[in-house]
């Protein structure tokens, strides 16, 4: 994989440089009582990668799901090259947006080359009279679809295995596989979620080199992923969500000396820190059961039933304060 782009050309939907592809602007999403995603403003520049990072649960995949249709953001507007998106999938795809999943949705049954085929649905002009007859203009709709598939896939390195079930792939290459699919689409804008998930340090260098020659295309690139070394080689600029919100937002080195941003990832509480106030307020409960505890201690000769409730207070106190420490996991 080299990042000599000549023999791909620039991207259909290729924008001059210096201008804003995506304008997202308070973006806010909601599920019941639980905001995933508050108030986030992002930008993302013709030429640009731009990396979005944040601990497990942060909210990166749902304002992913918010940028493309998927959901309908609570609050805010998207903005794609100066227009506001229509919220629907496809039409986001149509606009000039495409997306790999951080859970892999290919289709397992289908080769890999009709993989891509679906992925230029959007792009063929051919309508359902025009299928059904077959005629000469189908045809040659099909003929340029496939050999513009044929392209991609020897441009992420999966041309021999054009004719391979999608489901025999190994790991990394249905990620391949996705990055191709989302290209036949023509985009203006790719979004990556986690592309090197579960990739050897081999292949995650690949999709680095990959990433690089996609953004010299022309294609603007929002790239959500944990592995830090491979953003902060990548990304000109860096996002980062925690608890839902934006922390800070600026080139590698900035994001890389930010303590808060370390504190984050560690799951240490920090001033300004989103979830501060309620971390408080569990460590002090914390601190008021182990003192509990430390009291009961003293006195276990003589009283094991207050104990055993000690234990069970202690215990459930500590389990609220894992779910509401800043930054810790998110096991869903
Ligand atoms: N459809 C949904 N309904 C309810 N809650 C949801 C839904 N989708 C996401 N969430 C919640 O929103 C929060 C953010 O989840 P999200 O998947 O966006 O995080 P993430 O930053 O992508 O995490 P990870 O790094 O683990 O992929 C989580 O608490 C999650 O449980
Ligand atoms: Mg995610």
């Amino acid at each position: 994989m080299t990042t000599d782009t000549t023999a791909q050309g620039t991207a259909p939907d290729a924008t001059a440089p210096g201008t804003t592809v995506l304008d997202a602007r308070g973006v806010t999403m909601r599920f019941g009582g639980l905001t995933a995603v508050r108030g986030v403003d992002l930008t993302v520049g013709s030429g640009e990668i731009v990396g979005l990072i944040g601990p497990n649960g942060a909210g990166k995949t749902t304002f992913f799901n918010c940028l493309t249709g998927l959901y309908v953001p609570t609050e805010g507007e998207v903005r794609y090259k100066g227009a506001v998106l229509p919220p629907k999938s496809f039409k986001v795809t149509a606009a000039g947006i495409a997306r790999t999943f951080q859970n892999i949705r290919l289709f397992a049954n289908m080769t890999v080359l009709e993989n891509v085929l679906v992925g230029r649905h959007t792009r063929t002009k051919e309508g359902f009279w025009s299928a059904v007859l077959r005629g000469p203009g189908f045809h040659k709709a099909e003929a340029a679809s496939r050999t513009r598939a044929m392209e991609l896939l020897d441009f992420v390195g999966l041309a021999d295995k054009a004719d391979h079930l999608a489901r025999n792939l190994p790991y990394g290459e249905q990620r391949k596989l996705e990055i191709a699919r989302a290209l036949a689409s023509e985009p203006g804008l790719l979004l990556l979620d986690e592309p090197t998930a579960g990739m050897n340090p081999q292949e995650t260098r690949a999709t680095e080199e990959l990433v690089f020659a996609i953004r010299d295309m022309g294609i603007a690139i929002l790239v959500i992923e944990h592995d830090m070394r491979f953003i902060f080689n990548l990304c000109d600029r860096v996002a980062v969500l925690v608890q839902g919100e934006k922390l800070i937002e600026g080139d590698s080195a900035t994001v890389q000396g930010d303590e808060r941003v370390i504190a984050a990832y560690l799951g240490e509480p920090f001033e300004g820190d989103p979830g501060a106030e309620e971390a408080a307020e569990v460590a002090q409960a914390e601190a008021h059961a182990a003192g509990t505890r430390a009291e009961t201690a003293t006195t276990k000769d003589t009283g094991t039933a207050t104990d055993t409730a000690t234990d069970t207070a202690t215990g459930s106190t500590g389990a609220t304060g894992d779910d509401a420490t800043p930054g810790k996991e998110n096991h869903r």
